[in-house]
């Protein structure tokens, strides 16, 4: 595993990330051997929301982490989801990260998402809330999730502290940002700019970008590998994951890396094989002809 910097916090942080949408269920044994995985691939971000298993995921990561641990973990959470409703309000932000600390049985968040744009936002409500965190202690490092660019620097412009990362989905199946950079201009539907920019403004910005559903097509609709619905897609992975030695897992997540925008791609998986499998790809860098052919084989259209 190597590091990146996450952004302009000055927080170094493992090129992948460990997400925890999915393991609400998982006894304390299994997530002890979950987080103990991750450790020893020197996997140490963990990745939370508020909301994941209606805060149950916080609160068995939370029991798992000995206080001794604490400091040799990075957790990130998210806040601004309600039901049927986005809020980025003071009250919501501040009882949300209050909750988290609670569950996660700590004093302190490594870093704070907000996690969909709030459409009621002001920023200058959202910089009250974060300077009181940063100044309690309570949040570290602050950042958005699935946030375009002109969101990104109405808020940005209120706040003193940098916007350090923005979660997004991306995995081979799903690459919208990708898409319109490559097709400029044309009138076919890849070129539709569907988030503003946001892969070049990350870039031009310092900010990371941080992949979510690596492994998913649609909506959350499943995983492609494996998937007889990508016949070709899983034969190109299982080729180019003979050569390296790896699973085609470990492939899926080296196309993310070999971006050069140095993502933090946020895997999903409560495997223990898969998870291993998924943190290996650091170690992997495909080819320019291998990052193409994937590409194409995904269903997208090149010269
Ligand atoms: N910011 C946002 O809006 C947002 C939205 C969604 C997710 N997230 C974050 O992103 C993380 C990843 O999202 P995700 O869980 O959808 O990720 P994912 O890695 O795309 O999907 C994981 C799911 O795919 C399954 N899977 C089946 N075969 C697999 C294989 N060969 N390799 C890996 N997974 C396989 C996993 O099952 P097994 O567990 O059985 O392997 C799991 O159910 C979440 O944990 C969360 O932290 C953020």
């Amino acid at each position: 595993m190597y590091n990146i910097d996450l952004g302009k916090s000055g927080l170094k942080v493992p090129t992948i990330g460990v997400g925890c949408m999915r393991i609400a269920n998982m006894s304390e044994s299994e997530i002890s051997a979950f987080v103990d995985t991750a450790l020893q691939m020197g996997a140490n971000f963990f990745d939370h929301a508020d909301i994941y298993g209606g805060g149950k995921s916080e609160e068995v990561f939370g029991k798992a982490i000995t206080p001794s641990m604490r400091e040799k973990v990075i957790i990130q959470t998210k806040c601004g989801i309600r039901k049927g409703q986005y809020d980025f309000s003071y009250e919501h932000i501040v009882n949300s990260v209050d909750g988290s600390l609670k569950r996660l049985g700590t004093d302190y968040i490594d870093v704070l998402l907000l996690h969909r744009p709030d459409a009621l936002m002001e920023p200058d409500e959202v910089a009250r809330a974060f300077s009181y965190l940063k100044e309690t202690g309570k949040v570290r490092n602050f950042g958005v999730s699935n946030h375009n660019p002109y969101q990104i620097q109405l808020l940005q412009n209120a706040l003193d502290m940098p916007l350090c990362a923005n979660q997004l989905q991306l995995s081979i199946m799903h690459t919208p940002m990708i898409d319109a950079g490559i097709n400029v201009n044309m009138y076919n539907n890849s070129a539709t700019v569907r988030d503003g920019g946001v892969l070049d403004f990350c870039r031009l910005n310092n900010i990371t970008i941080q992949p979510w559903s690596p492994m998913q097509y649609g909506f959350f609709e499943g995983c492609f590998v494996d998937s007889n619905k990508f016949p070709e897609l899983n034969e190109v992975l299982k080729r180019i994951g003979d050569k390296y030695s790896v699973s085609k897992t470990t492939i899926a997540i080296a196309w993310i890396l070999r971006h050069p925008a140095k993502m933090q791609p946020i895997t999903g998986t409560t495997n223990l094989n898969r998870l291993a499998d998924s943190l290996k790809a650091a170690d992997i860098k495909l080819t320019r002809e291998e990052w193409y052919e994937i590409y194409r084989t995904a269903g997208n259209k090149l010269p």
